[in-house]
C-alpha cells in the first residue's frame, strides 16, 4: 500500500475511534504545549487509563508552566504520589525552570533544545515536536513500534532492532496532521493491534498487513530481564510507629520516604521476604526486626495511622501492610 493511502486510512479510523482524553481537549497553543509536555513525562512509563486522573489533578493545581516552576517539592511529590518513578516529577519541575529561564517561557519547538532538557529524550522529544507543534515526527513508543513490527512481520533479532525500526518507520508516510497522526499510530496499536489479541477486523490497514495474512500475530520478545537485587530491610517499631528514613542512599526512590535498607552483593541461602519490582529491578527483601538504636541521619517515627494521608513511596506503603499482616 502506498504511503499516502495508509495515512488516510489511519486517520480516518483514528476520527470516528480516537478515545477523548484530557490532553487531547482543544485548548490555546500555549495550554496544548503545556499539556503536551505533562501527559508525555507522566505517560513515559504509565498507561493511559492510570494517567488520567493524575493528569487532571495536576493541570488543576497546576495550570501553566509558570506554577510548575515555582511549586514547592513537596507538594510535587504530593500530586505525583501514586504514579511512580519520582524522578519524572524533579525532571519535569527542572524542566519549567529552564522553559522560563532560557526559553522565554515556551516549549522549545526543536529537537536539540528539547533534548537538552532534563527527562526529554528522544522519544519524548519526537512526541512534543509532533503533538505540540505539528511537525512530521512519528514517536516510535510500544504501540507504534508493535504495529510496524506486525505490519511488516519483523520478527528476527536484527530485524527489531531500534535503528532498523526506525529506518522503517517511513512507511507510515507523512500528512498536514501530525499531531493527530502520531496520536493515531499509538491510538492504533493501544485499541486494536494490541499485545496478545489484536482486532484485525476493525484494523483500517490491515489488507496489506503482512502478519494479517500469514495469520501470525505472535512478536518476538527482546528480552530484558530485570535484575535480581538483594536487600536488608531494618524495621524499628514504636507503638503504632515505625522509623523511616529520608533515602539519599541508593539511586531509586531519592528523597523520598524509605525503611533503613542496605543492599547485599552476592548473598548465599538468602530467604525474601518480600519482593517488589521497580524499574529495571526485581528487589529481593528480608526483613529484620531490631532494636539497636543505630543513628540515622534525617529519620523519623511515622505513624501507620497516617497511610492512607500521608505521603509515601508505594514500595514503602507495601512493607507497611505487609508488616501488618504478618
Ligand atoms: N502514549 C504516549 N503518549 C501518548 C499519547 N499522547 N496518547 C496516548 N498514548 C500515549
Amino acid at each position: 500500500m502506498k504511503e499516502k493511502i495508509i495515512t488516510k486510512k489511519i486517520l480516518k479510523w483514528y476520527d470516528l475511534n480516537k478515545r477523548s482524553l484530557p490532553w487531547r481537549k482543544k485548548v490555546s497553543l500555549k495550554k496544548k504545549q503545556y499539556y503536551t509536555l505533562i501527559s508525555e513525562f507522566m505517560l513515559q512509563q504509565t498507561q493511559v487509563t492510570t494517567v488520567i486522573p493524575f493528569f487532571n489533578r495536576f493541570i488543576k493545581n497546576l495550570p501553566s508552566i509558570d506554577s510548575l516552576a515555582k511549586i514547592n517539592e513537596k507538594r510535587l511529590i504530593k500530586l505525583w504520589e501514586g504514579l511512580g518513578y519520582y524522578s519524572r516529577a524533579r525532571n519535569l519541575k527542572k524542566t519549567a525552570k529552564i522553559i522560563i529561564k532560557n526559553f522565554d517561557g515556551k516549549l522549545p519547538n526543536n529537537f536539540e533544545d528539547l533534548l537538552s532538557l532534563p527527562g526529554v529524550g528522544n522519544y519524548t522529544a519526537n512526541a512534543i515536536l509532533a503533538i505540540a507543534f505539528n511537525k512530521p515526527n512519528i514517536p516510535l513508543d510500544g504501540n507504534i513500534e508493535r504495529v510496524l513490527k506486525r505490519y511488516l512481520y519483523l520478527k528476527k533479532k536484527k530485524e527489531i532492532q531500534k535503528d532498523n525500526l526506525l529506518q522503517k518507520k517511513t512507511i507510515f508516510g507523512t500528512t498536514l496532521r501530525s499531531s493527530d497522526y502520531a496520536q493515531a499510530l499509538m491510538e492504533l496499536g493501544a485499541l486494536i493491534c494490541k499485545p496478545n489479541n489484536p482486532i484485525c477486523n476493525q484494523c483500517p490497514i490491515r489488507k496489506n498487513c503482512r502478519s494479517f495474512r500469514k495469520k501470525d500475530f505472535t512478536l518476538t520478545k527482546n528480552i530484558k530481564k530485570n535484575k535480581d537485587k538483594y536487600f536488608i530491610l531494618k524495621v524499628y517499631k514504636k507503638d503504632q510507629r515505625y522509623l523511616l528514613i529520608k533515602n539519599t542512599k541508593f539511586n531509586f526512590l531519592k528523597n523520598l520516604s524509605i525503611f533503613p535498607m542496605k543492599e547485599l552483593s552476592n548473598p548465599k541461602n538468602f530467604n525474601e521476604n518480600l519482593n517488589f519490582k521497580m524499574s529495571n529491578m526485581n528487589m529481593n527483601i528480608k526483613i529484620q526486626y531490631s532494636k539497636d538504636n543505630q543513628k540515622f541521619s534525617s529519620a523519623y517515627w511515622f505513624d501507620r495511622k497516617k497511610l492512607d494521608s500521608y505521603m509515601l513511596p508505594s514500595f514503602t506503603k507495601k512493607v507497611v501492610q505487609y508488616l501488618e499482616k504478618n
